[in-house]
């Protein structure tokens, strides 16, 4: 007799009616009697299963009393089973314990509600719940749809450093390295500066990796270590940017609906909603976003910074991802090309998420000329040392140049709909937490 193929259970349904073996862990068990029904995990979904006493005494045996979280590998038979999760079951034959979970040391989580704290700190076994594996399937689907776009675009990868010798966006949320010997450096809020070099040498560039904020603001929105897609272009302006950013979140949000239908179904996610998300996206001045806010009662007044509760309203007024370009300058980065109609204002925009989820994108239009450039460092008192290199794409074919940054928590905690963003990462860096 041949030995039944190993399956994974998101492939289960191809397999009704023949008998299969799956490598995985035991995810819960119930008990009813003569009867057990087992539910497996094995990473690509759950399956329930079934074993009576009577007929398969040495499986029931070997399950009987099995601890959560203990690994198995186990055989039987595939049947449709419209009231099971996935609509299949597995007519258990055979139990091998691979790893048993001791009685003495129960696995901690169990399937109850239990408060986020207690969570984290044993998020090197949250991360195998359903829900969490669901988060981190859509998270590698906003990767690998997010490339595929800037690829398709013409965007060359090519990454910045991590170890930076000055800040990118503001010193106040900067991590300081011991680094070799005396030298300080620091960890990168943003790649864009190495951006802006690669791009007057490849045209169109992105980077796409970890950044660094020492974020003081213990905010659902709020990471200190989180990833950045980076792209930036030559001869580029803040139009051609707000269009790519459009481009790049559709693709990535309908990637999800497409490939990762079922994770967010587990979700819960309201998929029309997603479905909804096709450029083109409202765009809207700072000026205009300000009106909003005082019609909506808010007290912002032109000038100010917008936070959490000032962007929640104004997304809130669409179905889809808004634009917000145009900033007063005052309140953008050092490095900003000023509107040559009302030079008080930057050529920047921010992208807020719907649903309250706040910026996902920030980035414009770059200085171009030296001069402005110098004056702007000696403005924000950063060190003109550290940024001979950057005054140095200035000096040597300075050319319009634009780009921006798309946080990528920001964008899946959005797509998954979940409160938190620590949720969107394997392994989440707040500033009250490094373990586990
Ligand atoms: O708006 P930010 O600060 O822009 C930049 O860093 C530019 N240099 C990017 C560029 O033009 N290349 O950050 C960009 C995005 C934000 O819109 C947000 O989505 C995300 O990065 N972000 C954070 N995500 C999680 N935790 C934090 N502490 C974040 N800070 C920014
Ligand atoms: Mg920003």
């Amino acid at each position: 007799m041949t030995k039944p193929a190993i399956v994974n259970i998101e492939h289960v349904g191809q397999h009704a009616g023949e008998e299969v073996t799956l490598q995985g862990w035991l995810y819960n068990l119930r008990e009813s009697g003569k009867l057990l029904f087992p539910i497996f995990r094995d990473g690509t979904g759950i399956l329930q299963g079934v074993v009576s006493q009577k007929e398969q005494p040495t499986a029931f045996e070997a399950l009987h009393g099995l601890g959560q979280e203990s690994s198995v590998i186990v055989t039987g038979k595939i049947r449709p089973e419209p009231r099971a999760p996935g609509g299949f079951e597995m007519g258990v034959t055979h139990v091998e314990v691979v790893g048993r979970v001791k009685e003495s040391e129960p696995y901690p989580i169990q399937l109850k509600e239990h408060g986020v704290d207690f969570l984290l700190d044993r998020r090197h076994l949250w991360v195998r719940t359903p829900r969490q594996a669901s988060i981190l399937r859509i998270r590698a689907e906003a990767i690998r749809a997010g490339r595929e776009f800037m690829d398709a675009q013409g965007y060359t990868l090519a990454d910045a450093p991590i170890f930076t010798p000055a800040a990118c966006e503001g010193t106040t949320t900067l991590f300081e390295v011991q680094y070799v010997d005396d030298q300080k450096a620091y960890l990168t809020q943003s790649g864009q500066l190495y951006s802006e070099a690669l791009a007057a040498a490849l045209g169109k560039v992105y980077c796409f990796g970890p950044t660094f904020r020492a974020e003081k603001s213990k905010t659902r929105r709020h990471l200190t270590e989180f990833w950045m897609l980076e792209p930036e272009a030559s001869y580029a302006h803040l139009e051609d940017m707000m269009a790519l950013g459009e481009g790049l979140v559709s693709h990535i949000v309908q990637s999800v609906v497409r490939n990762r239908r079922r994770e967010l179904e587990t979700l819960k996610r309201d998929i029309p909603k997603l479905e909804a998300v096709l450029p083109p996206f409202p765009r809207i001045t700072y000026d205009d976003a300000v009106a909003i806010l005082q019609q909506r009662g808010n007290p912002a007044k032109w000038g100010d910074d917008f936070g959490g509760d000032e962007e929640t309203i104004l997304s809130s007024q669409f179905d889809r991802p808004v634009m917000v370009h145009r900033y007063p300058a005052a309140i953008k980065a050092f490095y900003m090309e000023p509107d040559p109609l009302r030079s008080e204002l930057a050529l920047g925009f921010d992208m807020l998420a719907p649903e309250g989820y706040g910026e996902i994108i920030g980035g414009g239009e770059r200085i171009s000329s030296y001069d402005l450039l110098v004056k702007r460092l000696r403005e924000n008192n950063l060190p003109e040392e550290a940024f001979q290199w950057y005054l140095d794409l200035r000096r040597y074919g300075s050319v319009p140049h634009a780009g921006f940054g798309m946080g990528l928590e920001r964008t899946v905690a959005w797509i998954c709909g979940t409160e938190h963003i620590r949720e969107v990462v394997p392994f989440p860096r707040m500033i009250y937490r490094v373990y586990p």
